[in-house]
């Protein structure tokens, strides 16, 4: 079989580890990949968002299967372009990924199933907005519609700070034409938690629930980034959780699907919160999430080329995805000054002493340079360590941490500290 996997993160690293050198996978492109990725895959120079000439390679190269990681070439209908092609892939269709890449779409569709979420409301323009904000007292959340890379989403304190963040959106276009629609929502209390599935618009397969760190600093401190680290399987999810995740969110998500008639065969991303009332959705995301990819994938004891031929296949229910009974904790290790401007081209040090048995070294944002890696982007590389316990993992992953340098890195000290018993934290 041969396989194209789209994006160069450290996302599509761990989906490209995944696969390479397995049974039945004979051979594995990945565009445009990075230095990391290029160990494991042929990287081909074309960027993800060029959806021509993504499918004239796959074409051309008799590529069995593509797998999409960003949302912007789903949001953009790859998955129509590809199929309508001939060519089979991995991930919702334009119409369904709208699930992910217009804010004010999947509160509709959550509505309308019943999936429980926040109490929101749709901001048309600005005018419309002013005279909204007056019912929206206290804390608030508000999104611009369409898709921010993240950043497009505000919680804010008060209505003065709403309606400030709704006019950097509508008037100052902040993220263009992604804020020409806004969703203001209720702030929901709790904490939260990250459930992918395998989906095939019929059924859904869920993967271990895992947490990212969504804060830069330790603690939960300072400024959101893309995630600073990840932990799965998270405990927050206990049993009694899943079964009611699977009836209030999963059963009400397939029947949406079906009634939309949503040719739905990817992955789904549930963004939870897990309030006092019950776990309840913030968003859905159409694709593997990043970093929680990098630590649930690595779980999975069957082979991943086989559950995306089946998800593509709408056979989902035939296969049994098996995963591992251990624990995989992520550390992200960055450039200086993300997720605001920061250097590239820092040679990264100590790579292959970070790599065991136990811990992969994704990357995220490298490149080669002559005979050095070096870094390439805000998030440089996911260091996973699998364990019996999410602390042995944990302990093992800050190890080879340890290995590295590059001039500037930053890290979380603290990863997974939430899910860990106090007298059991290093240091
Ligand atoms: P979203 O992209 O919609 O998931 O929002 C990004 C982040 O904003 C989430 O991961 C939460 O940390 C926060 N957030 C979004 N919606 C809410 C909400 N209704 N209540 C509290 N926090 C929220
Ligand atoms: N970790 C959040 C995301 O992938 O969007």
């Amino acid at each position: 079989m041969k396989i194209l996997v789209i994006g160069g993160g450290g996302r599509e690293h761990a989906i490209v580890h995944a696969l390479a050198r397995k049974p039945g996978v004979e051979q594995l492109w990945c565009a445009p990949g990075n230095a990391g990725i290029g160990k494991e895959a042929e990287c081909v120079a074309i960027e993800a968002d060029n959806l021509r000439a993504l499918f004239n390679f796959a074409r051309d190269n008799k590529v069995d299967l593509t797998v999409v990681g960003p949302e912007s070439p789903l949001v953009d209908g790859i998955v129509d372009h590809f199929r309508a092609g001939g060519l089979a892939i991995v991930g919702p269709t334009r119409t369904a990924a709208r699930l992910e890449g217009s804010k004010s779409f999947a509160k509709q569709f959550m509505h309308k199933y019943g999936i429980p979420t926040a109490r929101y409301d749709v901001i048309p323009n600005l005018q419309k907005g002013a005279y909204q904000l007056t019912h929206w007292n206290g804390r608030s959340v508000v999104k611009a519609d369409g898709l921010a890379a993240g950043k497009g989403v505000k919680v804010c304190q008060n209505q003065a700070e709403a309606k400030d963040f709704l006019y950097q959106l509508m008037e100052k276009e902040l993220f263009g034409a992604a804020g020409s629609t806004v969703v203001i929502e209720e702030c929901l209390d709790g904490e939260e938690a990250t459930v992918m599935a395998f989906c095939d618009g019929k059924t859904l397969v869920p993967m271990p629930a895992s947490q990212d760190h969504k804060r830069l600093q330790d603690g939960d401190e300072g400024p959101n980034t893309g995630g600073m680290g990840a932990f799965a399987p998270a405990p927050l999810i206990t049993s009694k959780l899943e079964s009611e995740i699977e009836k209030t969110i999963f059963q009400p998500f397939l029947k949406g699907l079906a009634e939309e008639h949503f040719d739905y065969r990817g992955i789904i991303y549930f963004g939870l919160m897990i309030t006092p009332q019950g776990p309840k959705v913030l968003e859905f995301n159409v694709r593997f999430g990043d970093p929680e990819t990098q630590v649930v994938l690595p779980l999975l004891d069957s082979s991943l080329a086989d559950v995306l031929t089946a998800v593509v296949q709408q056979k989902l229910s035939e296969v049994k995805v098996r995963w591992k009974k251990q624990h995989a904790l992520c550390v992200v290790m960055a450039s200086g000054g993300y997720p605001g401007a920061y250097e590239k081209g820092e040679t990264i040090h100590g790579l292959s002493a970070a790599s065991s048995p136990s811990v992969t070294v994704y990357h995220a944002g490298t490149q080669v340079h002559g005979k050095d890696i070096v870094t390439a982007g805000g998030r440089v590389l996911g260091v996973t360590a699998l364990g019996t316990s999410l602390e042995s993992a944990r302990d093992e992953a800050y190890r080879s941490v340890s290995h590295i340098s590059f001039a500037d890195m930053i890290f979380r000290k603290d990863i997974g500290s939430r899910a860990i018993p106090v007298q059991g934290r290093a240091g």
